[in-house]
């Protein structure tokens, strides 16, 4: 029965690894297609599922073979025949493995090494882990943007990954993008290193993997690949950026708000500085989702968020507003909203 269940464990194991779809991303960890880096992983777990397939052939071939050749046949006359120690079994059984071990572990290096090349050129993004969201710096630009990372299709980009900023706390985090590339944890006080180039165009879904407090599995953003022409007129748009004095009634009074309750802690350029740890806003007519990565950037989820987002997630740093009436956290929301790069939309990307 044991056996049984084994196969069947297997089984479900080669069928998790097929290309699956979780609210319309993929999921596949050995997307041969999206990067370089998934084609080496996946070339490495042949090799590891190989041995691990012989070792299991052999210890269960052998398992079988001796359970049906010395069964109880009700034919036995006293105690079977004794035997103790085999000299040549014994050195098999440690030296084929740990050549086993050798060899994966030659391969993993080589592998490792190969991945850890840094590609001169490489665009640079500083991305840091916070409780329980994260942070984007494009350096080269001097862009940043809070959980949600726009790069270009055949680039290759390094990621200077930490955690924290050395004044506030903050705990390990690891950034993963599921389908392309990782992991590296996100350390405070430490830079840890990863590089990708993303191949093809599409939504990718990012993960905190690192255990990190109540939201731990609610730390994810989004990660759009975009034709180089389209990562272009984002970039710029970005640096030219410049908030625009609001004359429509609502978002006056949005504005107004928004300087009164989010200001302290929020970043909208030309508007409020807010404080390092806690997600810049400028872009945020431009992201897709609210609450890093966890709903869709739609009024239906947003004006609740910003009302009360302990609510929806636990953990939050950020306080609920009870005192705010649903005409203000409309206004709010459409303030939040008309801040953005314009002409660009990265929901015909997206699917929940
Ligand atoms: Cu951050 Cu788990």
């Amino acid at each position: 029965r044991s056996l049984g269940l084994i196969v069947l464990l297997m089984l479900g194991l080669v069928l998790a690894a097929e290309p699956g779809q979780a609210g319309g991303h993929t999921l596949n960890i050995l997307d041969r297609d999206a990067s370089a880096f998934n084609r080496e992983v996946r070339g490495l777990l042949v090799w590891v599922m190989g041995f691990a397939a012989l070792v299991f052939v052999v210890v269960t071939g052998a398992l079988v073979y001796v359970t049906v050749k010395f069964r109880r046949t009700g034919k036995e006359t006293g105690e079977p025949e004794q035997m103790h120690g085999n000299d040549r079994l014994e050195v098999a059984w440690t030296v084929i493995p740990t050549v086993i071990v050798l060899i994966i572990f030659g391969l993993t290096a080589q592998s490792m090494f190969k991945l850890d090349r840094p590609t001169p050129g490489a665009m640079v993004v500083e991305v840091r882990g916070w409780q329980f969201w994260w942070d984007f710096h494009y350096k080269d630009y001097g862009v940043r943007n809070s959980n949600e990372l726009i790069l270009p299709v055949g680039k290759p980009v390094r990621f200077e990954i930490t955690g924290g900023d050395g004044t506030n706390y903050d705990v390990i985090h690891s950034f993963r993008i599921t389908s392309m590339v990782g992991a590296r944890d996100a350390i405070p006080g430490v830079v840890t290193h990863i590089e990708v180039t993303p191949e093809k165009i599409g939504t990718y879904y990012g993960q905190c993997v690192e255990l990190c407090g109540a939201s731990h599995a609610n730390m994810r953003f989004r990660v759009k690949v975009v034709p180089q022409e389209e990562f272009d007129r984002w970039i710029e748009g970005a640096r030219a950026f410049q908030a625009a004095t609001p004359t429509d009634p609502t978002l006056v009074r949005g504005q107004e708000l928004y300087k009164q309750q989010c200001a302290a802690c929020h970043a909208i350029k030309g508007v409020s500085q807010g404080a390092p740890n806690n997600p810049d806003l400028t872009f945020f007519g431009n992201r897709t989702t609210v609450g890093a990565g966890m709903w869709p950037n739609v009024p239906e989820y947003l004006e609740p968020w910003i009302k009360n987002s302990p609510g929806m997630k636990p953990g939050v740093k950020m306080p609920a507003f009870p005192n705010l009436s649903d005409e203000d956290v409309k206004a709010i929301a459409a303030y939040l909203m008309s801040h953005k790069v314009e002409g660009l939309d990265f929901s015909k990307l997206e699917k929940f």
